[in-house]
């Protein structure tokens, strides 16, 4: 593995019971780069990513990252390893989970003092930092109740990054939102891209994923159809699924009647 690849997949495959999810996806994640994984739903986005923090177990294959090197099908790592793998690498899930009990600098500080042991100051400290970062520096004694659901889910991304994590995973962090909340958080993962954060996202905003991301991995079928520059992968496919999918995600259909036409399709995207 060369020296800036922080997550190497090789050949990873994965079933849940004798359900194949995906096989044989390869991929390498250099140091700073930002990866968008997208594809029809069901291709097994969300598993992909929970294998690389170890979420899930995965059946074959070769998981390389942070200096660990795991091994599909075979016993499970050590706690030691899953624990060094989960405070080293954050994730942003869809729903935001933040605890209703605790204020926003709580529920941001509350894993550096509790598992990293962080002096108190210190933590409080990184929380004004990344709140100033997402922009809401002066809701950081409010409730999780009282704030929309775009500025939760602002705060998730700093309770994740108040760990310091060296990659961060992503599964579709703006997907329930309203619209007009999108934009906020797609800015605030953006500025963090430009900060230099390694990152690999599951997403469907295709413009975030032309203009934010390196590479674009399209997963159909069980498997990765295309891979490549974002802009390359996203203008010109060269796949014929890739095509397919991108055609169905980038001309959406305008009215109810051609909705219903391609729902009778039996179309999985
Ligand atoms: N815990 C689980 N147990 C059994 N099957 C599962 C589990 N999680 C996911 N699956 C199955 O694995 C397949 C891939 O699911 P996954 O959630 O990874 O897809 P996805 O690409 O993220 O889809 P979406 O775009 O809808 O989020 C699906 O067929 C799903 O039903
Ligand atoms: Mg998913």
């Amino acid at each position: 593995m060369s020296n800036d690849v922080v997550v190497s997949a090789q050949g990873l495959t994965k079933r849940f019971g004798s359900q194949l999810v995906f096989e044989d996806v390869s991929l390498d994640v250099h140091k700073s780069e930002v990866v968008a994984i997208i594809g029809p739903s069901g291709a097994g986005k969300s598993t992909f990513i929970r294998c690389i923090n170890h979420l899930h177990p995965f059946d074959g294959g070769t998981l390389e990252l942070l200096g660990h090197t795991l091994h599909g099908g075979l016993k499970s790592p050590s706690r030691a390893v899953l624990r060094d793998i989960r405070t080293r690498v954050g994730m942003v899930f869809q729903t935001f989970n933040l605890f209703p009990h605790l204020t926003v600098m709580e529920n941001i500080i509350l894993a550096p003092l509790d598992v990293k042991k962080v002096p108190r100051e210190k933590a409080v400290a990184l929380a004004r930092e990344l709140l100033d970062l997402v922009g809401l520096e002066h809701k950081k004694d409010m409730y999780p109740k009282r704030l929309s659901g775009g500025e939760q889910q602002r705060v998730a991304l700093c309770r994740a990054l108040a760990m310091e994590p060296e990659v961060m995973l992503f599964d579709e962090p703006t997907s329930m939102l309203d619209p007009e909340l999108v934009g906020e958080v797609l800015s605030a993962i953006q500025r963090l891209a430009k900060q230099g954060m390694t990152m690999i996202l599951v997403t469907h905003e295709m413009t975030f994923a032309k203009e934010v991301a390196d590479t674009v991995v399209i997963m159909a079928d069980h498997r990765v159809a295309e891979m490549g520059p974002a802009r390359q992968v996203l203008e010109s496919p060269q796949t014929e699924r890739a095509q397919q999918f991108l055609r169905r995600v980038l001309e959406p259909v305008e009215t109810m009647e051609e909705l219903s036409a391609a729902a009778g399709q039996g179309g999985e995207d």
